[in-house]
């Protein structure tokens, strides 16, 4: 009866060309089909808020951020408009919500911080596409050159299981494997609570190369010899791109796996890009940055366990980031703050504390121990699936679910 009721409200809404509705979250594995655009919100104006209470940051003024409407991204470009009063361009990948279907959380999370970015009087347009194709490139290169004229600060934040080449048009896909010999350890379903072990068969064929190709440097260095060709970077103007290390539980899988070669790719293109910037000044950086939720860090085997243990940790011993946190920190302590802190391979590193010696001794003890019966003791597993959730705007503190809402919401730059 409730979903008939629901039925013709919707209907009479359609014939109106909005539409009203109450969003669940329904998942499929480690993915959330629905979000909310309510909830989304929410977060941008949390995120802007913990900003705000932390005072002005002197940074760049003209910041293009490619991978700006999730997680380190999201958290950068925010960073950047209510840190420093920064005009922003973002380029994303998201899915426009349509009648009676949900966008993608990047879509509503993006249409919130733009409608909170101009009300503030802040400069903030946005790029809806694929950033590894040529189109995307040339369009965001107009969009400079008609408003902006040069950018001070390039962040450089995709996260993609999928990279289409632009040269080739071949499509490339990346793949999560440990290389040489099949890696074994525990792992978690943080929607059941359930540690078993998994085993992860080694990269075979072109699975290195592949993964290298998408999360490698290659995109990033054409970004920057795109905008150089045209003289859209400012005087000393800077790139960060970010990475991971982690523990040693998840080295066979992460940074001694696929994606560690192409993060080992994305590294070294740092420094051939601040060769290519010499004339102007400019340097390139990688930040290595704290294991968090997000959607792509989700998906990766052993990780998640390892995080619900290290939020736990990290928590009780008052050390906890998430992504505002650690981009406000990154942009406040390290870029613009007259200490870089490079480590000895010239990286940036933000993950300091999750690396500190006590907590990643307390982790591998632990690791030991946890089983099903004891996660949602020892670990935070509930923190991981309320943090996943509110990934999508879900059980985000404040927001009344029960309330209808209109789900064709739209960003302001893109009407
Ligand atoms: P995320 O999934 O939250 O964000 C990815 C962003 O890339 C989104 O804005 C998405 O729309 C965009 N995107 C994806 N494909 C695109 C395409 N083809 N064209 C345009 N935009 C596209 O990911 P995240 O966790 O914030 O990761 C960002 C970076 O930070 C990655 O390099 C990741 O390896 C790194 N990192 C992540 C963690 C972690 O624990 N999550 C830790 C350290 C470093
Ligand atoms: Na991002």
């Amino acid at each position: 009866c409730w979903i008939e009721l629901k039925r013709i409200s919707t209907l009479f809404y359609q014939t109106k060309k909005i539409s009203i509705m109450i969003i669940e979250p329904r998942t499929r594995g480690f993915i959330c089909l629905t979000s909310h655009p309510t909830g989304c919100e929410q977060n941008v104006i949390n995120q802007i808020a913990h900003i705000t209470s932390k005072g002005k940051i002197d940074g760049a003024k003209k910041v293009l951020v490619l991978g700006a409407s999730t997680g380190f991204g999201l958290a950068s470009r925010i960073t950047s408009a209510f840190g420093s009063e920064a005009a922003t361009i973002g380029v994303f990948f998201d899915k426009q919500p349509t009648v009676g279907r949900p966008g993608s959380p990047g879509y509503y999370n993006t249409a919130a911080f733009e409608k909170h970015a101009h009300a503030a009087g802040l400069y903030a347009k946005s790029v809806n596409g694929d950033a590894f194709s040529n189109e995307i490139k040339d369009q965001v290169v107009q969009l400079i050159k008609e408003d902006l004229g040069q950018i001070d600060l390039v962040i450089y934040s995709l996260a993609s299981p999928v990279r289409t080449h632009p040269n080739t048009g071949k499509r490339f896909k990346s793949v999560l494997k440990p290389i040489g010999e099949v890696f074994t350890n525990k792992t978690v379903d943080f929607h059941t609570g359930a540690v078993s072990e998994i085993s992860i068969n080694p990269a075979e064929g072109d699975d290195i190369e592949n993964t290298v190709t998408v999360m490698g440097g290659e995109d990033w260095k054409m970004w920057m010899d795109a905008l150089q060709a045209e003289n859209l970077l400012s005087e000393g103007a800077i790139t960060v791109a970010y990475s991971y290390i982690g523990p040693d539980v998840t080295r066979p899988v992460y940074r001694n796996g696929t994606i560690g070669a192409a993060k080992d790719h994305l590294e070294a293109t740092a420094f051939a890009i601040t060769d290519d910037l010499k004339s102007i000044g400019g340097k390139a950086y990688v930040s290595v940055n704290k294991a968090l939720v997000t959607q792509a860090s989700s998906a990766i085997p052993v990780i998640p366990l390892y995080i619900s243990l290290l939020y736990k940790i990290m928590k009780a011993k008052g050390i906890h980031e998430g992504c505002i946190e650690q981009m406000q920190r990154l942009f406040s302590q390290r870029l613009f703050g007259g200490d870089l802190a490079l480590d000895e391979k010239g990286r940036i590193r933000v993950d300091d504390w999750e690396m500190r010696a006590d907590v990643q001794a307390e982790i591998a003890e632990l690791w030991k121990k946890a089983t099903s019966e004891n996660l949602p003791e020892i670990g935070d597993l509930q923190g991981y699936s309320d943090e996943f959730f509110s990934l999508f705007g879900f059980k985000v503190l404040g927001v009344d679910y029960d309330a209808d809402v209109n789900e064709v919401v739209v960003i302001p730059s893109e009407q």
